[in-house]
C-alpha cells in the first residue's frame, strides 16, 4: 500500500492506494465523525461492493443509510441531489456525519456536491471504483452536478477527508471504461512526466491486463502529480488548468455526441491529438513527439480521429461557451514536449481556421 498526502493546510488529506483496501476500510476512516453516514453508490457498483462497504462501515460503528442511484451521467442532476438531501434528512445526518461516495466519477461528483452543500458542508469520503475516478476525479475536490445547459456548471471546490483507492475493484470494471480512463493516465505523462510516459510505452500490455504492481504504480504516479498540482493551485487560478490538456476539444466532442456517443476519456484522447497538432502548427511541438502520443493512445487501444458527428462551427461555439473560456478567447493547453505543456489563448476565428484545415 502507498499513501500520498494532499497538503492543503487544514483541508489536507491522505490518499491510500493498494489492492484489497476496502476490506480494511475501518483503518482509514478519519477520527471525529458522527456515527451516522450516507453511503452513495450506483446500481452496478452496489452489486459488486455495496454489501462489503456497508458492513465495513457498520463494523466501524456507523448506522448506514445507503442510497443506490441508477448508473450514468444523467444522475448528476438536481433531481438526484434532491433525493439525496431527503435521504440525509431521513437518516438525521448532522454536521459531522460523513457522506461516503462508492463509485466512479459520477457518484463521486454528485455525492461530493451533497457533502459540500448539506448543512453547508459535512465530511466527505471518496472510495473511487473506476480507473478514471482513481487517477483523477476523486482527488482535488471538484464536485458538481449538471445544469441542463451545461455539464459540471453547478458545483464547488470541496476536498474529501480521505480517499481510499482499492485497485482490486478494477477487475470488474467494463473494459471500455478502463480504456477510456487510460487517456487521462497518458495525459499525466504528457503534462508532467516524460519518464512516466516512457514507462507506459513499455508496459501497456501489463497495464491493460491489470497486473497489481503495474496498476498500483500508475495510480500512485497519477495521484502524486494531481496532488502536487492541486496543492499549488487548488481553485484553478492558473497552473491547475494543465489538467485540462485535451479537454477543450474533448468536451466539445462529448457535447456534440450528446454525452452518449463518446466517453469522457475517449473524447480526451482525440482532444489531446488535436491539441498536439495545433502545437505542431504553431512550431511548439515536434511531429515525432505527436506521433509518439498517437501511437501510445492507439496501443490502449483508443481512437485518435475526430468523430463523424464533429461539426467545426458548432464545436467552436461550444468551446467559446465553455466555463474555461474567458472574454471570448479559448484557453488551450499545448504540449511543448512530452512532459511539458504551456497555456495559450486562441481566438475563435483562428481555431476555426485551424480545425477546418485538419
Ligand atoms: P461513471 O461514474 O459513470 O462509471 C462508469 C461505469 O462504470 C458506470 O456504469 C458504473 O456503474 C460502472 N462502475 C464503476 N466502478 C465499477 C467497478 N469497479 N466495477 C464495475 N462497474 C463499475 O464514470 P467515470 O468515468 O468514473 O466518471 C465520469 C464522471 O466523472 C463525469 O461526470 C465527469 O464529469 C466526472 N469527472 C470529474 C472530475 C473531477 O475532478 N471531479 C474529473 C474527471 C471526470
Ligand atoms: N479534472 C480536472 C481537475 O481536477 O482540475
Amino acid at each position: 500500500m502507498r499513501t500520498i498526502k494532499v497538503g492543503l493546510d487544514k483541508r489536507s488529506y491522505d490518499i491510500h492506494i493498494g489492492p484489497g483496501l476496502l476490506d480494511r476500510l475501518e483503518d482509514f476512516l478519519p477520527p471525529g465523525l458522527s456515527p451516522r453516514c450516507l453511503l452513495v453508490t450506483d446500481a452496478h457498483v452496489d452489486r459488486y461492493y455495496g454489501r462489503q462497504v456497508s458492513s465495513k462501515l457498520e463494523q466501524a460503528g456507523f448506522s448506514v443509510a445507503k442510497a443506490v442511484v441508477p448508473p450514468g451521467e444523467a444522475l448528476k442532476s438536481f433531481a438526484s441531489a434532491r433525493e439525496l438531501y431527503d435521504a440525509a434528512f431521513d437518516h438525521k445526518l448532522d454536521r459531522k456525519s460523513p457522506v461516503v461516495a462508492l463509485g466512479g466519477g459520477v457518484v463521486g461528483d454528485l455525492a461530493g456536491f451533497i457533502a459540500a452543500t448539506y448543512m453547508r458542508g459535512v465530511p466527505f469520503i471518496q472510495l473511487p471504483t473506476t480507473l478514471l475516478a482513481q487517477v483523477d476525479s476523486s482527488v482535488g475536490g471538484k464536485v458538481a452536478i449538471n445544469h441542463p445547459r451545461g455539464k459540471n456548471i453547478i458545483g464547488a471546490f470541496y476536498q474529501p477527508q480521505v480517499v481510499v483507492i482499492d485497485t482490486s475493484v478494477l477487475h470488474t470494471l467494463p473494459p471500455r471504461e478502463l480504456r477510456a480512463a487510460m487517456a487521462e493516465v497518458i495525459k499525466y505523462g504528457v503534462i508532467e512526466d516524460a519518464s512516466f510516459f516512457d514507462y507506459l510505452e513499455g508496459n501497456m500490455d501489463r497495464v491493460m491486463s491489470l497486473e497489481d504492481a503495474v496498476i498500483q504504480k500508475i495510480v500512485v504516479r497519477c495521484c502524486e502529480i494531481k496532488a502536487e498540482i492541486v496543492e499549488n493551485d487548488e481553485k484553478e487560478a492558473g497552473l491547475r488548468a494543465v489538467l485540462n490538456f485535451g479537454h477543450t476539444v474533448g468536451h466539445a466532442i462529448e457535447a456534440l455526441g450528446n454525452y452518449q456517443l463518446r466517453k469522457h476519456g475517449e473524447a480526451v484522447a482525440v482532444g489531446m491529438v488535436v491539441a498536439g497538432r495545433l502545437a505542431v502548427s504553431r512550431g511548439l511541438f515536434k511531429d515525432a513527439e505527436l506521433n509518439r502520443l498517437s501511437r501510445l493512445l492507439k496501443s490502449v487501444p483508443l481512437d485518435t480521429e475526430l468523430p463523424a458527428e464533429w461539426d467545426v462551427q458548432r464545436a467552436v461555439e461550444l468551446m467559446v461557451q465553455d466555463k474555461k473560456a474567458y472574454q471570448g478567447e479559448i484557453n488551450f493547453v499545448l504540449p511543448e514536449t512530452i512532459g511539458r505543456v504551456r497555456l495559450e489563448k486562441i481566438s475563435p476565428e483562428e481555431l476555426k481556421a485551424f480545425l477546418l484545415n485538419l
